[in-house]
């Protein structure tokens, strides 16, 4: 007896719907529609399942309501316009990352920067992607923007290794964009390029920044993102404050930093809570700060230019 893709779909969503999983309509839709090779929009109208087909959705149904990320069993993440793989190992790129695109190509859309003295100016516009985990953000902004070569930094083994996979997939649509990214395997904190002192125009950054006493409440954030990709110290600032060091090395006068943190990041009203703003600030080497909400309105992206 065959049965029809709509009515699997429904049985996926009940089971992730009662294993608590916010989002068990669009997902079941998606493990569904995966399995099949068909837009999720045309699971209607989609052949009935093959047995192999049932099999397949039920293991990737059992595994998701087991708590591991949609992401990992797909083993790929949609990000702007690209498709990025992931797994074990990397952190999973997040739609609140959009906000820190949206303000890197702001910033190398900007005219003042266009303006620099002729010496300063290079062929292609450098940028810096630190903390570049599946490499999602540096990917999307060679992607935006014709013309830029982005060297995307990480040190993690493990997630080095899905960068380097997700830049050689990209390799030919970045270069038809005349844009490039190349890998490089260092420490964010610790001068990691120190060819480009000076040089570049934009850093952007996803740092860790989660306080180490601090537990995710989702498992698959606990159980499945890289603990080095979460945990940023005592008070989560301590990747923020390495950064914030190594840009202002690499970033040429009037370059921008463009830097991720978390909803309750963004600056207190007091010294005592200073936020990514504040450690900017106090740096002094850091003007025209300013904080930007993301689509939910939650601080989420400080964005600076070098003095
Ligand atoms: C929050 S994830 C962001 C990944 C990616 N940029 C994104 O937005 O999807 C932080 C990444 O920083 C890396 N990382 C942590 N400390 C680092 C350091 N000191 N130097 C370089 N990479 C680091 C982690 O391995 C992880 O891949």
């Amino acid at each position: 007896m065959t049965v029809s893709a709509s009515r699997v779909r429904r049985s996926v969503r009940d089971s992730l719907a009662a294993a608590g999983i916010e989002s068990a309509d669009a997902e079941s839709a998606r493990i569904v529609a995966d399995v099949l090779g068909v837009e999720p929009a045309r699971l209607p109208l989609a052949p009935d399942p093959t047995d192999d087909q049932l099999d397949r959705i039920e293991q990737f149904a059992a595994r998701r309501v087991a708590r591991e990320p949609l992401q990992h069993i797909l083993g790929w993440v949609g990000f702007r316009h690209l498709t990025l793989e992931v797994g074990p190992g990397v952190f999973v790129p997040r739609p609140e990352s959009e906000v820190l695109v949206d303000a890197a190509l702001a910033a190398l859309a900007d005219d003042e920067l266009a303006g620099m003295p002729a010496e300063l100016r290079v062929p292609r516009a450098i940028v810096v992607d630190l903390c570049a985990g599946s490499g999602a953000i540096g990917l999307a902004i060679a992607d935006e923007c014709a013309g830029v070569q982005v060297f995307a930094v990480e040190r993690e083994p493990d997630a080095f290794l899905w960068l380097e996979r997700n830049v050689q997939a990209q390799h030919e649509r970045l270069a038809a964009r005349r844009s490039e990214v190349l890998p490089v395997q260092a420490d964010a904190t610790d001068n990691p390029v120190p060819d480009l002192t000076g040089r570049a125009r934009l850093v952007t950054c996803n740092p860790p920044y989660i306080p180490d006493d601090c537990d995710p409440r989702d498992p698959e954030v606990a159980l499945h993102d890289p603990a080095a990709a979460l945990y940023g110290g005592t008070d989560g600032l301590d990747v923020v404050r390495g950064v914030c060091r190594t840009a202002a090395v690499l970033l040429r006068p009037g370059g921008v930093l463009a830097m991720e943190h978390g909803d309750v990041q963004g600056g207190g009203p007091t010294a005592a809570d200073p936020g990514v703003p504040g450690v900017l600030r106090d740096s002094g080497w850091y003007g025209d700060i300013r904080d930007l909400p993301d689509l939910t309105g939650r601080p989420r992206v400080t964005v600076a230019r070098r003095r």
